[in-house]
């Protein structure tokens, strides 16, 4: 196990832009593994690497059906729209509702380095946008939904999560 420290709140490096990752060695491994470790100890859904001080482009996405590893992401495709409940494990106890796709497509290298495509809909599609963001110093409390937007698409997650 290789639990890294998780930067929180007001940490300056949350709002920096991480650069690709040129190569797909053991250390690039071992930070998978850590941040995999690191999400499922505090229950989280997804976490990127510059949470954990590190700003290359990787990202680790578990939303039940597994771990997604996706280094060098982009969002290729997107569709439609939900509003629903967000939390980040660097933004403790700010959880609000936020305006995302409802089904998204993600390009990714996997740790071999190959190109697959992932798609998402609901809970991952939501996990692939706030995730990607983080990327670029983006944080779920810059695409919180109006009042307009949750009214135009309720929440279809009522039941808890
Ligand atoms: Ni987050």
């Amino acid at each position: 196990m290789g639990i890294r420290n998780i930067r929180k709140d007001n940490d300056p490096i949350l709002r920096k832009k991480s650069r690709k990752v040129e190569k797909f060695d053991e250390r690039l491994f071992t930070l998978l593994d850590d941040m995999a470790d690191t999400m499922y100890l505090a229950n989280g859904v997804g976490l990127a690497a510059v949470q954990v001080g590190v700003l290359r482009r990787v990202v680790v996405i578990d939303t039940g059906d597994g771990i997604m590893e996706l280094i060098n992401p982009e969002i290729v495709e997107t569709e439609g729209a939900q509003c629903e409940e967000e939390g980040c494990l660097s933004l403790p106890g700010r959880n609000n509702v936020t305006f995302r796709p409802m089904s998204v497509t993600v390009r990714a290298q996997n740790r071999d380095g190959n190109w697959c495509l992932y798609k998402g809909e609901g809970l991952k599609a939501r996990a692939f946008c706030h995730e990607l963001d983080h990327l670029d110093g983006v944080l779920f409390i810059d695409r919180l939904a109006t009042e307009d937007q949750i009214k135009e698409y309720p929440s279809n997650e009522d039941e808890e999560e």
